[in-house]
């Protein structure tokens, strides 16, 4: 392999006759001492398919390079390592499309083939460096093409004129041939009227407007040696703010009347905006000072300023963002001057934090306290809802003190009803049931406990006077004067409202009108406690009505706890009367057969 390279090396260098000499020399010398720069990515070149290039020797730029002149010692040479070459070539000086114009070599036209690397060496005797350029041949979108890389960009102010050039022109070492210039703004050639005008070979723009901006693009062909060449050039026009005006930069936050608030112990983040005018691209700076000491200088770990991010861009004015952060902020850096500062050519700008402590509020963990007491309150507050009773009966249990050790009162429920009645069938089948048998209450009905003999109403006036509570179950027939309902409501509001120990409580059995019921017992209505029956929902021991009941009625606490335990309560089905018996036989001195035989 390799000496077939070789033999195929000399063959070239051979061929290329008074060229050869210093090709030799050059391999040779570049195996100790060429400099090899590699690639120079900048320079690369793209052009159109069939269209002219030229790639300039990136080795003439560079300021510790070496003057290239004619009569120097040193010498141009440009090799050629295309795509479809497997070695560098050395470039034919006779070739038609390949020309040398100094520190310019021109393909015209270039085509696929081209494509790839050009590699210009400069060398004497002793020395030799070397540098690459790449060259990219692409396929044109027809005569003008808007999604095309722009070959300058070129800012114009508002208001302002300018004159675009095709680039490239005047390299073109045509003295004499003819060329023509065709020009297109943004693809479309018959809008130049007006402050935008076709001028010899250049656009000139009189006075730059808004709808001058865009690509702008310029094909020149030209003769040269019998062919026709072309090249196109794309120009990007970016309208910009006008240049007059202050270019200082200026500080908009921290503002003259802002307050940063900080909060000890955290981690403080200073915001600074400013406002940079446009200056060509010129570098300008934005920096935090902690007492007039950069973050640099300062060389704080708990200090850091991440570099400036851009938030807005208004033609070529920007406004920009740099932010300090100090960790676990701390009473002394309350005493620091942070200082916000820009800077461009034009001017420097300076801008004080000031600072204020907010109490350290650990969000998280109040959030979370507020959270579980919020939590707890709302349960709270359920539970009291769903179970009030409940709560009110448990606090009586252990609070409530029982009556019966207080007073010398013979029944702890005097239960007053409308005689013939659908109220006569509850009083005496359930509700005299669940008081005696079920809450262990001693109870008065006055039928079954007078003795027969007395006037109706002094034994009313004794048996209610005799009682803790009176139970007035609310019906329609109550209202109808002279009964034994009225009677004993009468007397039970009298003895209430004339400071007795009784109590009245009122259960309705059925929905009665307000207006139907006695006048005594509309006045008395507010004062007194309503307990609503309501069906079979009311049934069970466990149901609001009988816990509303106990609630009014007198406290017992030892009964009402054995019998919590020991019964099912189910208030339908009726308990043996042996048991009645045998729970309250202290109490119940007189049982009469006639209340057994209505249950
Ligand atoms: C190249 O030549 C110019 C004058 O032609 C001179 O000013 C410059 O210093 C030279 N550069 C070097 C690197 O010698
Ligand atoms: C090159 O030659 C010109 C005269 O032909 C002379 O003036 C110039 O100084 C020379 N330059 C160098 C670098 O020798
Ligand atoms: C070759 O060029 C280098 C750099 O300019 C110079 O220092 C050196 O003297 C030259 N050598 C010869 C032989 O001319
Ligand atoms: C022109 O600007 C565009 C976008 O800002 C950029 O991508 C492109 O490289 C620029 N071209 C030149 C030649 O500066
Ligand atoms: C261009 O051509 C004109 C005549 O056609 C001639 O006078 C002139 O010298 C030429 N210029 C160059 C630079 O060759
Ligand atoms: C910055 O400087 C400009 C011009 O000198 C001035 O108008 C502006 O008020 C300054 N702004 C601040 C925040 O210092
Ligand atoms: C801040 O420090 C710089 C040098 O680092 C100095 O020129 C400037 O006057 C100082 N400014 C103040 C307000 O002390
Ligand atoms: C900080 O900014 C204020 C204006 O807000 C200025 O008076 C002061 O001199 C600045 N301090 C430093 C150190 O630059």
């Amino acid at each position: 392999m390799m000496p077939l390279v070789f033999t195929l090396l000399c063959l070239c260098v051979l061929k290329m006759g008074g060229f050869s000499s210093s090709v030799t020399q050059a391999s040779v010398q570049s195996d100790v001492q060429c400099y090899d720069w590699g690639v120079w990515s900048e320079g690369s070149v793209r052009v159109y398919d069939g269209e002219v290039a030229y790639i300039y020797c990136p080795l003439f730029s560079h300021p510790t390079l070496y003057n290239y002149t004619q009569n120097s010692s040193q010498s141009l040479v440009w090799y050629q390592h295309t795509h479809t070459q497997e070695l560098e070539q050395p470039i034919d000086r006779k070739s038609q499309t390949l020309l040398r114009v100094r520190e310019y070599l021109w393909i015209q036209p270039a085509t696929a083939q081209d494509a790839g690397l050009y590699i210009c060496m400069l060398r004497n005797l002793s020395s030799c460096v070397r540098i690459s350029v790449e060259l990219e041949v692409v396929q044109k979108k027809g005569e003008c093409d808007l999604s095309a890389q722009p070959q300058l960009n070129l800012t114009v102010p508002f208001q302002s004129d300018r004159i675009l050039s095709c680039p490239d022109l005047k390299k073109l070492t045509l003295p004499n041939s003819t060329y023509t210039i065709s020009w297109y703004h943004l693809c479309r050639s018959t809008k130049f009227r007006g402050d935008l005008e076709l001028k010899g070979d250049n656009v000139v723009i009189y006075r730059m407007l808004e709808p001058y901006k865009g690509l702008y693009t310029c094909v020149v062909s030209y003769q040269m040696n019998g062919r026709t060449l072309q090249f196109t050039r794309n120009i990007n026009v970016i309208p910009v703010v006008p240049d007059f005006g202050s270019k200082v930069p200026i500080i908009l936050n921290p503002a003259n009347d802002q307050i940063y608030t900080v909060i000890l112990g955290d981690t403080a983040s200073l915001s600074c905006r400013v406002h940079l005018p446009h200056l060509y691209g010129e570098k300008q700076d934005i920096w935090w000072t902690i007492d007039n000491k950069t973050v640099e200088q300062l060389a704080d770990p708990r200090f850091s300023s991440p570099e400036d991010n851009l938030l807005s861009y208004n033609y070529g004015d920007e406004k920009k963002e740099r932010v300090l952060y100090v960790k676990d902020f701390s009473a002394d850096d309350l005493q620091r001057e942070f200082n916000c500062s820009a800077r461009n050519s034009h001017g420097f700008n300076t801008s004080r934090a000031i600072l204020k402590t907010e109490l350290y509020v650990p969000t998280l963990e109040l959030g979370c306290g507020l959270g579980v007491t919020l939590a707890l309150m709302l349960m709270m507050f359920v539970i009291y809802h769903v179970f009030w009773l409940e709560l009110l009966l448990l606090y009586r249990s252990w609070f409530g003190s029982d009556e019966r050790y207080t007073d010398d009162k013979q029944y702890d429920v005097y239960i007053s009803y409308a005689r013939n009645s659908e109220e006569e069938e509850f009083v005496l089948s359930t509700l005299r049931r669940v008081l005696e048998t079920e809450f262990g209450y001693s109870v008065c009905i006055f039928d079954r406990d007078s003795l027969p003999g007395g006037t109706i109403t002094d034994d009313t006036l004794r048996f209610v006077g005799q009682s803790r509570r009176l139970v007035v179950v609310v019906s329609p027939c109550s209202a109808v004067r002279g009964t034994q309902a009225l009677l004993e409501l009468q007397a039970g509001l009298t003895s209430m409202m004339h400071g007795g120990s009784l109590r009245v409580v009122l259960i309705q059995f059925k929905p009665v009108q307000r207006k139907s019921w006695v006048k005594e017992l509309r006045q008395a209505r507010l004062a007194l406690t309503l307990i609503r029956w309501k069906g079979e929902k009311s049934a069970p021991l466990s149901s609001r009505f009988w816990k509303q009941l106990q609630l009014e009625l007198p406290m017992r606490r030892t009964t009402q706890h054995t019998h919590k335990q020991t019964q099912l309560p189910d208030v339908t089905q009726h308990t043996p009367d042996t048991h009645t018996q045998h729970t309250h036989q202290a109490e119940e001195k007189l049982i009469d057969p006639y209340s057994t035989s209505v249950l």
